[in-house]
């Protein structure tokens, strides 16, 4: 080694160093603000009985309105104590007085992740007595799923069998409709005592312009994926958003009902990629929202949307450690956002520089239909191959032989190096279709690890997912 090189790589590993400082105190800045948050609800008068405000969430609506909820019963003088349905056991129910809950719905009428151990550990568990306790619950949902608030239903179910007493009727969410929101909040009102709580704004969607659009798959057996790039209209500023997290877009044709994309890009990007999949409805014309964004748009079209944080997908407490990303499809956008967080975290995005020792490696699986046309951005995983980033890329594609395979039958062949890699300290993130993918990866690292091994990985953090 020259002395150039000697003085090049002590540089990279002091600017490392400072990098990885300067994210842990934004980290650590970010947990304050949480929990000054948090804080700022507690009851003022030590031994108050407290209100609890509880929420099951998947990508935050829920999470969002208990803050909100709890915000304005604070307002109003009620003592309020907020936490997620995860962090509730019996014995806080037992002594609780009035249980506030808004609950989503995920799968086929599943609780969220996040709510899964609640759901399995508590609702499942011994028969108890809550008849001493008072429940407010908003059911969130979709109704063009079969099991609409499914998870809401169940959980009021389960507490009404057991004597709890209904503040007002369970209130279902039709997405997001305002009319139901409005309703719960007069409930709020009414229960605080009040005819003035706050306003809740939905986050404004703002303005920003269509800048490029590369369709990723020509010739490819499946549906057009498009790679788009986006920035804000001309006159604001890139909002910090970080990796995992989604935005809302609203197509013109459907005002009022945005649609979701994961967030392929981190703002050192200097702007907002997505992966979108054209997709077709049954009688052979585009989706809405996503046939105006891969076609119909033009570049320089202007695309209301909103970022919104999605906690259950970030970083959080991982960013030091291992990731096994899985995914497939449009999933490559949210593993492609961490991976490309991982080298801004290290000030090494889009130049050669290699994985520095101190960085832990990550493992891509990742599913598609025919490498010849569907192996999106291989380039761009070969170099962070060739440069230490990763340190394993399975491509598995489904229809380049005559067995069909997937993504969880590459994770069931390395069994034993996701076990290692688990030991090692890793955290599993997986990105794209609930149907056929998410469900079966789940099963397979549920038959690797165990299951209760997994379920410590998800309370832990360890196992996240954004699935759709
Ligand atoms: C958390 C999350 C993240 C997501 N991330 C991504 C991503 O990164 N990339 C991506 O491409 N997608 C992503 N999606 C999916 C995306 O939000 C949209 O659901 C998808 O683009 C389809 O929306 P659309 O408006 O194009 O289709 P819509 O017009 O809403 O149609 C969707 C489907 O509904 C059915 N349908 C609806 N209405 C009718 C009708 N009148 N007649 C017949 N059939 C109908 C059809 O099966 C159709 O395919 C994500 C979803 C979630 C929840
Ligand atoms: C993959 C997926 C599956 C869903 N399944 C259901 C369902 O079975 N029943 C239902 O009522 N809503 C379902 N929903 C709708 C969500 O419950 C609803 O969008 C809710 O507002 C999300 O809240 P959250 O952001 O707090 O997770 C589903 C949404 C997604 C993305």
């Amino acid at each position: 080694m020259t002395q150039a090189q000697i003085v090049q790589a002590l540089a990279t590993v002091l600017c490392y160093a400072l990098m990885c400082g300067a994210i842990a105190w934004r980290h650590r800045q970010r947990q304050r603000e949480a929990q000054r948050k948090v804080d700022a609800l507690l009851p003022a008068t030590p031994g108050a009985p407290a209100w609890w405000v509880t929420y099951a969430s998947q990508t935050g609506q829920a999470e969002e309105l208990a803050l909100q909820t709890a915000q304005a019963l604070h307002t109003a003088g009620v003592p309020v104590r907020l936490a997620p349905l995860s962090q509730i056991g019996l014995a806080d129910l037992e002594k609780a007085d009035r249980l506030l809950c808004i609950a989503a719905t995920y799968g086929e009428g599943d609780p969220p992740d996040s709510a899964v151990p609640f759901a399995r550990q508590v609702m499942a568990g011994e028969a108890v007595n809550l008849s001493h306790l008072h429940v407010g619950l908003l059911a969130l949902g979709d109704q063009t799923y079969a099991n609409y608030c499914g998870f809401g239903r169940a959980l009021d179910g389960w507490l009404m069998d057991r004597g709890a007493q209904a503040l007002f009727e369970r209130i279902d969410v039709d997405k997001s409709d305002p009319l139901a929101l409005q309703r719960w909040r007069q409930h709020l009102a009414h229960l605080a005592g009040t005819n003035d709580l706050p306003d809740w704004e939905a986050p404004a969607l703002q303005a920003w312009r269509l800048q490029a659009r590369v369709h990723l798959n020509p010739g490819s057996a499946g549906e057009p994926v498009c790679h788009l790039a986006l920035a804000p209209e001309a006159g604001h500023a890139l909002p910090a958003w970080q990796a995992g997290d989604l935005v809302q877009v609203e197509a013109p044709a459907a005002p009022g009902e945005p649609r979701d994309y994961s967030i392929a890009s981190v703002p050192e990007d200097g702007a907002l990629h997505l992966l979108v999949r054209q997709s077709r409805r049954t009688d052979g014309s585009p989706g809405v929202a996503s046939g105006w964004l891969t076609q119909q748009a033009d570049i320089g079209a202007s695309v209301m949307l909103r970022v919104r944080a999605h906690s259950g997908f970030r970083i959080g407490d991982n960013a030091n450690r291992p990731l096994i990303l899985i995914g497939n499809g449009t999933g490559l956008a949210g593993l492609r956002g961490h991976m490309r967080a991982r080298l801004a975290a290290a000030g090494a995005l889009d130049t050669d520089v290699v994985r520095p020792e101190g960085v832990a490696p990550m493992w891509l699986l990742f599913g598609e239909r025919n490498a010849h046309c569907d192996a999106h951005h291989r380039d761009e995983v070969d170099a962070w191959l060739r440069r230490g980033w990763l340190s394993r890329a399975d491509w598995v594609f489904s229809r380049d032989q005559a067995e069909r395979r997937y993504v969880q039958h590459a994770l069931a062949e390395s069994a034993g190096k996701v076990r290692e890699w688990v030991e090692g300290g890793a955290a599993i993130y997986v990105c794209g279709s609930l149907e056929g993918m998410a469900g079966e990866v789940d099963q397979t690292l549920q038959a690797i690890l165990g299951e209760e091994a997994l379920q410590q990985l998800a309370a832990d953090g360890r196992y996240r997912r954004d699935v759709y």
